[in-house]
C-alpha cells in the first residue's frame, strides 16, 4: 500500500534520516530530501544512490523557509512527511536556547502550516526519550509522565504538543510521534554512518574515533553510578532497526490513521564499559579511556518499554550490541575522516 507513495524527508541527509531514506527507497517509495546541510554533507545522497541504485532528489533548504516549502509542496505531490530536521545537542541547547526554539519549534510549526496549506496531513516526527526527563524509575513506558530536564528535550515536547493539538483540532491529521532511545551503528555497507561535525557529543561516535586514531582517549563520565559496573546504562538501538521502525510507522498510519506515540528502543540497556568492551572485541583495537567526573544532567540508567511498538507495528529491534559495533567500525574504518575524504 505504501509503494510508490512520495515522502518528503526533512533532515534526510543527516544520520538517522539518511538511513531511513535507504529503507524507504528499498520499500519502493519515492523520496524528496529537504536539508540545509548544517550538520550533514551532500555527498551522503550519492552514497545512498550507490547503495540503492536510486538517486533521491535533494533540496538544499531550511524548514524555516516558507517559500522553499511552498515550492516543494507545489512541485511534488507529497503524500507524507518524515520530519528529522532539527538540532540535537543537549549542551548547546542550554547555551543557545533561542536557536533551539527557532529551529526545532518555529521550524516545525512553519513546516506544519505549509503541510496544512498543501493538505498533506500525514507525518512521522522524530521525538526523543529525552521528553520523559527523570521520572524516578529507569524503564519508560509511553504513558510515563513527560517532564524534560533540558532545553533540547523541551523543544521536542513542545513539538509533540503542537502535533497532539493539531490532531485534536482536525482528525484528518495522521501522526506518529517516535521516541528514540540511543541510536548507534551504521548501514552495513560501511558507506554511510554517523558523521558528526567537530567533537562528538555521544558515546559511540567518540569510541569509533578513538579506535580509528582520530582521538587519543575516551573520557568515561563517572563510574560511581548505582549500576553493576558503576557507569551509565543506556538503551542503544541500531540505526537500521530504527529506520525500519519509521517505515513500519508510516505503514501503520496508512492503514489505520490516528495518533501514534511509540518508544523505539530495545528494552535492553548496556553500560559504557560494556560498549567499550564490545567495540574492542569487534574492531581488534584498544580503546584507551579515563574515568572522569559525571557529565551534568546525565541519568544513571534508562531504557524503553518497547512492547507497544511490537504490539501495534509488529516491530522490534533485531541487531545486538556486537552488530552495532561491527557496523560502526566498518563505517569508521572505511571513512576515517567521515565523508570529507
Ligand atoms: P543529524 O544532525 O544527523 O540530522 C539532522 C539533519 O537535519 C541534518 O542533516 C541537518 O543538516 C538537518 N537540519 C538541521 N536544521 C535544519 C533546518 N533548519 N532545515 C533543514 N534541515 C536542517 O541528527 P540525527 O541524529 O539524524 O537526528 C535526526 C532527528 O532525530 C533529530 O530531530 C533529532 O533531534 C532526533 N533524535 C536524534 C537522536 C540521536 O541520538 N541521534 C535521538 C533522539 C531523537
Ligand atoms: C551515553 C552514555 C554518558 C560520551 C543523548 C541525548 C539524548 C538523545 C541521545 C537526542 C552516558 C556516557 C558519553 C562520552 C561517556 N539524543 N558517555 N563519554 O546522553 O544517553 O543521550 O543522545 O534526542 O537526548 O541526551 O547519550 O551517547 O551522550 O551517552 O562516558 O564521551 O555514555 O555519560 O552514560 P545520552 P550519549
Amino acid at each position: 500500500m505504501l509503494k510508490n507513495k512520495k515522502i518528503l524527508v526533512t533532515g534526510g541527509a543527516g544520520y538517522i534520516g539518511s538511513h531511513t531514506v535507504i529503507q524507504l527507497l528499498q520499500a519502493g517509495l519515492s523520496v524528496i530530501v529537504l536539508d540545509n546541510l548544517s550538520n550533514s554533507r551532500s555527498e551522503v545522497i550519492g552514497r545512498i544512490s550507490k547503495i540503492t541504485g536510486i538517486l533521491p532528489k535533494l533540496v538544499v533548504g531550511d524548514i524555516r523557509d516558507r517559500a522553499c516549502l511552498q515550492k516543494i509542496f507545489s512541485e511534488y505531490s507529497i503524500d507524507a512527511v518524515i520530519h528529522f530536521a532539527g538540532l540535537k545537542a543537549v549542551g548547546e541547547s542550554a547555551v543557545d536556547p533561542l536557536l533551539y526554539y527557532d529551529v526545532n519549534v518555529s521550524g516545525s510549526n512553519i513546516l506544519f502550516q505549509e503541510m496544512s496549506r498543501a493538505n498533506v496531513k500525514n507525518i512521522v516526527f522524530s521525538s526523543s526519550a529525552t521528553v520523559y526527563g527523570d521520572p524516578g524509575f529507569p524503564c519508560y513506558h509511553e504513558t510515563t509522565p513527560l517532564n524534560p530536564i533540558n532545553v533540547y528535550g523541551r523543544t521536542k515536547l513542545v513539538v509533540e504538543n503542537i502535533l497532539r493539538d493539531l490532531r485534536a483540532a482536525d482528525s484528518a491529521w495522521n501522526i506518529a510521534l517516535l521516541r528514540y532511545f540511543n541510536p548507534v551503528g551504521s548501514h552495513n555497507s560501511g558507506m554511510i554512518g554517523e558523521d558528526p561535525l567537530g567533537v562528538p557529543n555521544n558515546l559511540m561516535p567518540y569510541i569509533a574515533q578513538v579506535a580509528v586514531g582520530r582521538r587519543e582517549k575516551l573520557m568515561v563520565f563517572g563510574n560511581d553510578y548505582p549500576t553493576p559496573d558503576g557507569t551509565g546504562l543506556r538503551d542503544y538501538i541500531h540505526v537500521e532497526d530504527l529506520s525500519i521502525g519509521h517505515v513500519s510507522a508510516l505503514d501503520y498510519l496508512w492503514k489505520n490513521g490516528g495518533l501514534l506515540t511509540l518508544n523505539l528502543g530495545s528494552g535492553c540497556p548496556y553500560s559504557v564499559l560494556e560498549m567499550i568492551d564490545a567495540f574492542q572485541k569487534v574492531s581488534g583495537r584498544n580503546i584507551p579511556f579515563e574515568i572522569t567526573n559525571r557529565r551534568p544532567g546525565d541519568l544513571s540508567e534508562y531504557y524503553a518499554d518497547p512492547r507497544l511498538a511490537k504490539q501495534l507495528l509488529g516491530w522490534a529491534t533485531k541487531h545486538d550490541i556486537y552488530r552495532m559495533c561491527e557496523d560502526t567500525w566498518r563505517w569508521q574504518s572505511n571513512n576515517p575522516s567521515g565523508l570529507t575524504t
